[in-house]
């Protein structure tokens, strides 16, 4: 994760107020570095010296040394009021709109055009700018995407919103940067970036009806419909639940947790066992399931791309 390797127009508008803000400092550093060396010099104690003239009172040195910080608060504050309107305005008709939501302690993300729901993997068009709508069912998180740009928090009720054109296909590292209670520091994320055929393939593959399971998966599906899990999840055409993330296509995302875990079978099943435990804070109980049950689960699970 970094800030400085921007790959949207918001990271770099951040990166260019950052660059005035850090030659800023670096000027004011050297003026006041070298001012002080020359007065160091300039006035050290000689032996048999009499004491330099005393200066009480200087009305023009302090009219300048009020009107100079003056000046560089404006040059840094321009561009970063600029920066701040152009990302917060309202995203203009071409834009994929998404609604991010933050919750304890994981991501939801709702493609309202598309009729797409997922969870902890981001996925957007390259080239296409995105509007993201920020809201959340809980306390305040902080949605950040290093390289994309960010922060803007997410406050329950607000709906903040952030507009971006991601540049470059890829994968990038977020994090929520708000803290928001035990797995705060947990609650990472993944931006994918894909070139636009790719994203169009991927919505394709998010609304396509999972097909029939079979083998352990189909054992898995019938512990899933008959335990609390329908209570929480979505699976679509299986159930309804709203409490925690849609699984409909849970075994198209590389990781479980928010980012947290790899999204394998072995990982899936410890997970199902016992969340709290690889997570703290998960609020998602242990299940009491045998290990061949959670297993079956898993392997039903990861089977849903
Ligand atoms: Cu969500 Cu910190």
């Amino acid at each position: 994760m970094t800030t400085v390797v921007p790959r949207s127009d918001f990271a770099r508008d951040i990166l260019h107020v950052y660059a005035i803000i850090t030659w800023a400092t670096v000027g004011i550093a050297l003026v006041v570095g070298i001012t002080l060396a020359w007065a160091l010099m300039r006035f050290r104690d000689r032996p048999g010296a009499p004491p330099p003239v005393q200066t009480r009172g200087h009305t023009a040195l302090e009219i300048a040394w009020t009107i100079a910080p003056a000046l560089v608060l404006l040059v840094i504050a321009l561009p970063t009021i600029q920066v701040i309107f152009r990302t917060q305005a309202a995203p203009g008709p071409g834009a994929l709109e998404i609604t991010v939501l933050g919750r304890q302690w994981w991501w939801e993300f709702r493609y309202p055009t598309l009729d797409v729901v997922t969870a902890n993997e981001l996925h957007v068009p390259a080239g296409r700018p995105v509007a993201l709508r920020l809201d959340g069912p809980d306390v305040i998180h902080s949605f950040w995407v290093p390289q994309l740009g960010g922060k803007r928090d997410v406050v329950p009720g607000r709906r903040n919103r952030l507009t971006f054109t991601a540049e470059i296909p890829g994968e990038y590292r977020g994090q929520c940067a708000e803290f928001c209670g035990t797995s705060h520091a947990n609650m990472g994320m993944r931006v994918i970036v894909d070139a636009s055929d790719a994203f169009e393939r991927w919505v394709a593959a998010q609304k396509a009806v999972p097909g029939e399971s079979a083998g352990l998966a189909a054992e898995g599906k019938a512990i899933f419909t008959r335990s609390a899990c329908v209570g929480c999840h979505t699976i679509r055409g299986v159930s309804t639940g709203a409490l925690g993330p849609d699984l409909t296509t849970f075994g198209s995302r590389r990781t479980l947790a928010a980012g947290m875990l790899p999204n394998t079978v072995d990982v899936v099943t410890a997970w199902l066992k016992n969340p709290p435990a690889l997570k703290p804070g998960a609020k998602m109980p242990p299940l009491g399931l045998t290990d061949d049950q959670a297993r079956a689960v898993a392997t039903y699970l990861t089977s849903l791309k």
